[in-house]
């Protein structure tokens, strides 16, 4: 049964929630689900704004027939090219083989590249218009936000912006699809940082080109492919991509990642946090080892400082650790204070090589000298840790 929702007149929301996907891209694990956005606009020419992931395929194309009340699509506009998107494509061109596709050159390629399409095209770039009767549709280059064929589509008369992959978030929509800045910040924020980072994070420089676009539009709707549509408080949304496309912390507190294999280190890792929290500033913990990568990653952003803990392995760091910063720097992790502890048995190497890869980081400033364990924490040890701890939390009060 069809579900489309009007955001405003003329404007529809055609798309669906999966709940049952374990990793979104094979990879993330989104236990809140997923939502995959799509929109009609109905004016004397008909546009529909991206179609949808297999997943909810049926569903959206009972709301569009159902919104299209036997009308047919003059336009297709195709933002995105990736599958939780563009899955669906060839099935739409299939069941409304009149319609022009609208897509910037890069998008035509993958068009052909996945679906052998060959059918009407019109390319479009950023500046160029497409009037549909009283609104239009203009378009803003938005190259690897999230991959480099990437458009934005505005429409001037009434400030709707369709923001393809940017704004949007993991977690399925509950009923409304507009946003409510008080019930985001509660149940969508972290999963919003969690996408951003994991999904999009890397390429800040990009992100940062089109919010300085997107600052110069009159904003009413901001309509992303995922999670819910902002129509109200979205400056307070804007000012959080501003922050983490800078690379900037997000708050000024510390995050502890350790690396443990029969409980030392761990040890190690909870002395220094609780030496930092002594002071009154906010730690939070985490064994790399357990906790899902993309949520380790988000944290490492969301925080102003880290302190790095692991054992020593196979004469390197310890695999969970290795991979966790292999992952940092493939994120481009930046501009981050940090300390470094270590434990071996007969010949601590963790802690050197960790500093290798972080000093390695953009702008990475390390706190104090590394502190080695060997085998388990005693008296003298425990004090190394907490001087440490203490230095970090210092450091957190005074940057
Ligand atoms: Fe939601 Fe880059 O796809």
């Amino acid at each position: 049964m069809h579900n489309e929702q009007q955001l405003a007149g003329g404007l529809f929301y055609l798309g669906g929630n999966d709940r049952r996907i374990a990793l979104f891209e094979s990879a993330y694990p989104v236990p809140r689900g997923v939502s995959y956005n799509s929109y009609l606009l109905i004016d004397e020419k008909i546009a529909v704004i991206d179609t949808v992931d297999n997943a909810v395929g049926d569903l959206f194309f009972e709301n569009l027939a159902h919104a299209l009340a036997g009308r047919q699509p003059d336009y297709l506009v195709v933002q995105h090219m990736e599958p939780d998107h563009a899955a669906t494509f060839a099935r739409f061109v299939e069941k409304h083989p009149a319609v022009t596709v609208v897509t910037s050159q890069k998008a035509a390629v993958m068009l052909k590249n996945y679906f052998g399409f060959a059918g009407q095209l019109l390319l479009v770039k950023e500046g160029d218009a497409l009037p549909l009767g009283r609104r239009t549709l203009t378009f803003v280059g938005a190259p690897m936000v999230h991959w480099p064929e990437v458009l934005f589509t505005y429409v001037p008369e009434d400030g709707i912006l369709f923001s393809a992959d940017a704004f949007g978030t993991f977690g399925a929509l509950a009923g409304s699809v507009f946003a409510d800045r008080d019930v985001f910040e509660k149940e969508f924020l972290d999963d919003a940082r969690r996408y951003y980072f994991n999904i999009v994070g890397k390429y800040g420089v990009q992100v940062q080109n089109v919010l300085k676009k997107a600052a110069g539009l009159k904003l009413s709707l901001v309509c992303p492919l995922h999670g819910p549509v902002w129509r109200e408080g979205f400056a307070w949304y804007l000012e959080k991509y501003l922050t983490w496309s800078a690379y900037a912390p997000e708050e000024k507190c510390v995050a502890v990642f350790y690396a443990s294999v029969y409980g030392h280190t761990q040890n190690a890792a909870e002395i220094v946090a609780s030496a930092i929290a002594e002071r009154g500033v906010r730690v939070k913990v985490y064994d790399v080892s357990v906790t899902d990568r993309s949520i380790l990653l988000a944290e490492a952003f969301r925080c102003s400082h880290a302190v790095f803990a692991s054992t020593t392995y196979n004469n390197g760091i310890f695999v969970s650790m290795e991979q966790f910063l292999g992952d940092l720097k493939a994120h481009a992790f930046q501009n981050r204070a940090y300390a470094v502890i270590e434990n071996g048995s007969w010949a601590p190497q963790a802690g050197g090589l960790m500093e290798e890869t972080l000093s390695a980081m953009k702008n990475m400033r390390r706190i104090g000298d590394k502190v080695t364990v060997l085998s388990s924490v005693h008296e003298d040890g425990a004090d190394a840790l907490i001087a440490l701890g203490r230095l970090v939390a210092e450091d957190v009060a005074n940057n």
